[in-house]
């Protein structure tokens, strides 16, 4: 087993990465010293293959808990679903000591983790990640949310969590699509950060796609290093932590053309890190001036989408300008100067973003 420290002063916590280790998660809590009662916030998917060994793992250390099972899928990143978990605190009389323990992927993690920064004004957190783009991404650096009906994300708050408990074996039961959802994720902290992790990464096909445990939580623990650097700096993203969304400004307009209902979020991030390599090479800021056909080569032998087709341009344009990373009017990219290196700029012109929409198969 890994365990990484996430340094964050008084919000440090620990990221334990390995196969098997869910089942002996109480064992795991008892010896951190997580005292009070858990509440198990999962969906029933997740529950159908993790809930029983983590519960028993649970009551095996003497721990008190409950479960709420939220339905599956983003639409209940909500907070009509986080209002579900409030009632379910305040039924089951849960105090400040209590901890929130969120099973399951990035949406569970997402709304649980909002749940526990707001009632009683912050309880504990524990993370415990079943998808690889929880255990690379979102289970880790404090961002929880639920959505708006207008926009992703919208209502939410930083709350880092006390402990995540990532075990790569759950990669056994999540869906090929879902995998390399997350994949998506892993190779842009190489992209931003890291040309040799890239290299390693995208080199070892064969290992991810057979799941080889040693490899797993090798590639697991390598993005949350990454992670980490960039969370360790700019907790809060005042700055710098927004290279993290490298591949998001024209990943997220697809999402919400397409209403969450055509991409994964990791797939429509591999459309935008490969929009975004075209985009600084046409702007001249990219030195390997073949990196966007670079990484579609890789994203593609992964089975992710790296182009737009027939999706409208217009309604794309239209839909950059509503998101989070508009900053007084203006647009921010997060793009490539060459592997291992992003830059943050504000004035890349609509009609150079146009242009490479169109090439990419966007239509009028
Ligand atoms: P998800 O949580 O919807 O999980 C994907 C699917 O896999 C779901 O159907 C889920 O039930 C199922 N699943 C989960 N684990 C499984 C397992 N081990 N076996 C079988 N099925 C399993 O999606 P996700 O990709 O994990 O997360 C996406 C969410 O994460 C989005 O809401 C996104 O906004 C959010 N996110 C947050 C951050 C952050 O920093 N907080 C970063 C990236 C993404
Ligand atoms: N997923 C982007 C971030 O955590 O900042």
């Amino acid at each position: 087993m890994e365990e990484l420290k996430i340094d964050l002063g008084v919000r440090s916590y620990s990221v334990l990465i390995g196969s098997g280790i869910l089942a002996g998660a109480g064992k795991i809590l008892q010896e951190r010293g997580i005292k009070g009662r858990l509440l198990i916030v999962t969906n029933p998917t997740v529950a159908r293959y993790y809930l029983k060994p983590l519960q028993k793992s649970l009551s095996g250390a003497g721990y008190d808990h409950g479960v709420i099972k939220i339905p599956d899928g983003e639409s209940y990143k909500s907070l009509r679903q986080a209002n579900r978990i409030y009632d379910a605190l305040v039924a089951g009389e849960y105090d400040r000591k209590a901890t929130i323990v969120a099973l399951g992927g990035g949406v569970i993690g997402d709304l649980a983790g909002f749940a526990a920064a707001t009632y009683m004004r912050g309880i504990g957190f524990i993370q415990v990640p079943t998808t690889l783009l929880s255990q690379v991404d979102s289970s880790i650096g404090g961002k929880t949310a639920v959505n708006h009906p207008r926009g992703k994300n919208m209502i939410g708050a930083f709350y880092q969590p006390q402990l995540v408990i990532s075990d790569v074996a759950t990669f056994r039961t999540l869906p090929e699509r879902e995998f390399a959802s997350g994949l998506a994720e892993v190779i842009k902290h190489g992209i931003i950060l890291d040309e040799n992790y890239f290299r390693l990464v995208s080199g070892e096909r064969e290992n991810l796609l057979s799941l080889d445990p040693d490899f797993l939580t090798w590639v697991v623990a390598g993005s949350c290093v990454i992670k980490a650097r960039v969370v360790e700096e700019d907790e809060m993203e005042t700055g710098r932590r927004a290279i993290l969304n490298f591949g998001h400004t024209l990943g997220h307009a697809l999402e919400s053309v397409t209403r969450y209902e055509v991409y994964k979020h990791g797939e429509a991030i591999a459309v935008g890190m490969v929009a975004a390599a075209r985009i600084a090479r046409e702007h001249g800021l990219l030195q390997d001036k073949g990196l966007p056909e670079q990484l579609a080569a890789v994203f593609a032998s992964f089975g992710l989408p790296v182009a737009v087709p027939g999706l409208s341009v217009q309604e794309l344009m239209a839909a950059l300008q509503v998101d989070k990373k508009v900053e007084y009017g203006k647009l921010r990219w997060v793009l490539p100067r060459r592997l291992g290196e992003v830059v943050i700029v504000d004035d890349i012109p609509a009609a150079l973003v146009e242009q490479v929409i169109r090439e990419m198969g966007g239509a009028k």
